[in-house]
């Protein structure tokens, strides 16, 4: 098979490790790709969101599956374009129709899906200039914090969480003015939920599905969870609190309902759906759905994935995920993500990337990544994730931070403590 694999990060680069692996894969390109997929197949100069760019390459190549990592093209409708065009239907895309991609592109559309279905949520209201007033009732009837979520996409940057009331107002009224452009046209206000986060993650058909194993990731740029978010500084799978009786709640009132929402309400859904959870108490709650695979999990879940990636794939283009059984690694699989000093904030690009070469026992993911003269240099926040196994969470993670420090590069930073809530 050739496949065609969209996107340019860790995410893209672990996705490209996974499938390059498989027997059924002839030839495996990535558009854009990075430093690091280059190693694993060819990249193609085309943006993920160049759509007649990518069909023209798709038809040019013989393209037998295109698969989506970022949401973007998703939530533009890359799905649609290859399923409404007669040249290029016959090629199945895994990810969603630009309907189903509105669960991540439109927290109102998530919200209300979720409210429809009886899916556990934290309680919202949707506002509007038309109903700025009421959205200001909601804040002010509820307890600090406030928790205020730009309606679109804000590449990770949309949600706000504040402890001052006199703040979220002010900030209500600045996001519906614009302050994240159309995203925050609307504006989801959430009452607040208190608990621990994880991540899990279904392939699905639209009609049935297979979970793959669960992951936490680290948002925070510092420390002990402190300092700005960022797009994710490391990932551990499994993880200690989501055991059987955890997950058997995921399943029967998450999982199961929003696969069957999907179906009943006929949204074509054929890809990953990403279940961002909170464990209230012993409960679960969905905080988000995500459209995709998350990252920095995919970099850790694909260590622990031992199905071909490709099967499982065909088996969802083909309304046969029934009849799969997913395998997982026992082992941890850890990831620890290098980034870019000044990130989450302004950073610079540019940085050659030596040592590579000293990493034994882990797989590097590039993220931030790109040739230049022959050499890797950095070229984003993110730059790298360090991905290995253990027999205990602590044996992958001194394995990932003993390869975090062979790496080399003006600015290098991560964190030394990813995991450390965990069991
Ligand atoms: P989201 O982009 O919706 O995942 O939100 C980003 C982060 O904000 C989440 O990972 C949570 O840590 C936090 N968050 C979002 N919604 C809530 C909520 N209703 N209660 C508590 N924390 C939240
Ligand atoms: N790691 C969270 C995300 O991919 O959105």
């Amino acid at each position: 098979m050739k496949i065609l694999l969209l996107g340019s990060g860790g995410r893209e680069h672990a996705l490209a490790w996974k499938i390059a692996q498989s027997p059924k894969v002839e030839k495996l390109y990535i558009a854009p790709g990075n430093a690091g997929t280059a190693s694993v197949g060819e990249n193609v100069a085309l943006s993920a969101e160049d759509f007649p760019g990518l069909a023209k390459f798709a038809l040019d190549k013989q393209i037998d599956m295109v698969v989506v990592g970022p949401e973007a093209p998703l939530v533009a409708g890359i799905a649609d374009y290859f399923h409404n065009d007669p040249s290029l239907c016959r090629i199945p895309v895994i990810g969603p129709s630009k309907e189903g991609a509105q669960l991540e592109g439109s927290k109102e559309f998530a919200k209300r899906f979720m409210q429809r279905h009886g899916i556990p949520t934290a309680g919202y209201l949707a506002v509007t200039h038309a109903n700025l007033e009421e959205g200001l009732q909601f804040l002010r009837s509820h307890k600090a914090p406030y928790v205020l979520k730009a309606d679109g996409l804000a590449a990770g940057k949309g949600v706000l969480i504040l402890q001052d009331l006199k703040e979220a107002e002010q900030e209500l009224s600045a996001m519906l003015n614009g302050a994240f452009g159309e995203a925050s046209r609307t504006v989801v206000l959430e009452e607040f939920l208190s608990g621990i986060e994880c991540s899990v993650f279904a392939l699905t058909d639209g009609k049935d599905y297979v979970l793959l194993p669960e992951a936490k990731d680290y948002k925070r740029i510092g420390e002990g969870d402190t300092g700005l978010n960022t797009g994710g500084m490391g990932s551990v799978s499994p993880v200690s609190f989501a055991d059987d009786v955890f997950m058997n709640k995921v399943e029967q009132r998450i999982v199961r309902p929003t696969i069957n929402g999907l179906h009943q309400e006929k949204i074509p859904y054929l890809g990953f759906v990403f279940f961002g959870l909170i464990k209230v108490g012993d409960e679960p709650y969905v905080i988000e759905y995500n459209a995709r695979m998350g990252d920095p999990e995919t970099e850790s879940v694909m260590l622990r994935l031992k199905n071909d990636l490709v099967d499982l794939f065909l088996a969802a283009a083909s309304g046969t995920l029934s009849r799969q059984t997913i395998h997982k690694d026992p082992r941890y699989a850890v990831s620890v993500m290098l980034v870019s000093g000044g990130y989450p904030g302004n950073y610079e690009k540019g940085k050659v990337v030596s040592g590579l070469d000293q990493v034994k026992g882990s797989v590097v993911f590039h993220a931030g990544t790109k040739l230049k003269d022959g050499q890797v240099v950095t070229a984003g926040g993110r730059v790298m994730a360090v991905s290995s196994y253990g027999a205990t969470k602590e044996e992958a993670l001194e394995q990932s931070f003993q390869g975090a420090r062979s790496i080399s590069y003006e600015g290098k930073y991560f964190r030394r403590d990813i995991g450390f809530d965990l069991k």
